[in-house]
């Protein structure tokens, strides 16, 4: 009898590159492949690759190298995720040639787009389903690489949603993660290309208007009805979502959460920065005022609230002072952890074309040790539920991007 083919996908970054690896394992197994025991035994290895920051980067060009040091006979190297990405939308060519130099071994630049949504994810985490509603990014944050790798944000139809959902409530699955890079503006896509409005299951039909939220004009999203129709379904015991921004972030839909007991109490919410000038440059488009009045607004809210966030030191410019107003934030926001990053220039990015990186690597870390003493060592005895926030969740232990 014929050997199968073998197969072993290795996964950097987000919670979202979770989800695509699921899909991918999926779609080999069922063009016959079986999974094999270790990564350098396997036939095809499918690296599924993360470019949040340069580090995420470096271990995917370490690993290549790693195996070509123990070369195998029949095999291919297929690189997809993030990486590929960027390469399939830089159209200078430079990213694809800079991919190409730096690991020639590689067989095939897999754009994850190819993958699609069509198979059920051979899902690797047996309690928890991660259900993707949206993929890219439109906020154009400018230290931020995902609007390129990821490109503008799309989302996923409200029906195969939640046929998802109940496909994974029927298998047995009582807890369900819905990811995104921004999953509260879920939808405005859909609603903003709908010409009379958008129709919900329920009839329900939801205007292509402005609305302001934040100090800009928003066209209103879809996630407060999903979050409720999941929460409703039948048989689901918990709903978590990563990750969320605090635009968008509606009294709508903190009223949803507040009135279901199923959706998690725990909310990832980035904030990067304390400090104006500095939120400014990163074009976060909200203050340290409208970030601390949604925090209270929250709490206030939403009884037993665990709240996490992201944040960025080291922002080119940061002065000490602009440093100690994130300090302050934290202070006042009473984060149950954070995931916290040193800036790392990334290519096309805004930030990358207008600022010098120039806080040094020292001082980069001292900010960082200050704000993990300050939120997380406390954290460690409070043992937040992990939800997968945090760029590089799983490099990290092996940390959404939002
Ligand atoms: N440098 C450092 N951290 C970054 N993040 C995103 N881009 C960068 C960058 N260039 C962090 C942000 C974001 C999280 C997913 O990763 O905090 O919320
Ligand atoms: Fe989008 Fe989040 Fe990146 Fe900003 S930080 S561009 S919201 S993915």
């Amino acid at each position: 009898m014929k050997k199968s083919l073998t197969y072993y996908v290795k996964t950097f970054g987000c919670q979202m590159n979770v989800a695509d690896s699921e899909r991918i394992a999926a779609s080999y197994k069922n063009r016959g492949f079986i999974k094999a025991k270790t990564l350098t035994s396997a036939n095809h290895i499918v690296i599924v690759t993360c470019m949040i920051r340069g580090s995420a980067e470096d271990r995917v060009y370490g690993l290549v190298q790693n195996l070509v040091k123990k070369k195998a006979k029949s095999r291919k190297i297929i690189v997809t995720g993030c990486m590929t990405g960027m390469a399939v939308r830089d159209k200078s060519g430079k990213f694809i040639k800079r991919l190409k130099d730096r690991m020639p071994e590689v067989d095939e630049f897999l754009p994850i787009e190819e993958v699609g949504f069509d198979t059920m994810p051979l899902r690797s985490n047996k309690k928890i389903a991660w259900v993707p509603i949206s993929n890219g990014c439109n906020n154009y944050c400018t230290y931020c690489v995902v609007p390129y790798t990821r490109g503008r944000e799309i989302s996923r139809s409200f029906e195969e949603i939640i046929n998802e959902c109940k496909e994974v409530i029927k298998s047995g699955f009582k807890e369900i993660t819905l990811l995104g890079q921004n999953v509260n503006s879920y939808g405005s896509d859909l609603v903003k290309n709908s010409k009379r409005g958008y129709k919900l299951p329920n009839g329900k039909i939801v205007k292509p208007i402005f609305v302001k939220h934040l100090g800009k004009k928003r066209i209103p999203t879809l996630f407060p009805y999903l979050l409720e129709e999941i929460s409703n379904l039948k048989g689901i015991k918990r709903v978590n979502f990563i990750s969320s921004n605090p635009w968008d972030f509606s009294d709508e839909l903190i009223d949803v959460i507040t009135h279901n007991k199923v959706i998690s109490r725990t909310i990832h919410l980035p904030v990067q920065s304390g400090d104006d000038e500095i939120l400014k440059k990163m074009n976060r488009w909200h203050t340290r005022d409208d970030y601390l009045k949604l925090v209270a607004n929250l709490k206030f809210k939403i009884k037993n609230l665990k709240l996490s966030t992201d944040i960025i030191v080291g922002f080119p410019g940061e002065t000490k002072k602009q440093f100690q107003n994130t300090v302050d934030l934290c202070k006042k926001a009473k984060f149950d952890k954070a995931y916290i990053s040193m800036y790392s220039d990334r290519p096309m990015t805004l930030a990358h074309k207008s600022f010098i990186d120039d806080v040094s690597y020292q001082e980069k870390k001292r900010r960082w040790n200050i704000l993990d003493d300050l939120i997380n060592k406390k954290a460690v005895k409070t043992q937040l539920r992990h939800l997968g926030g945090g760029p590089e969740g799983l490099p990290r232990g092996g940390g959404l991007k939002e």
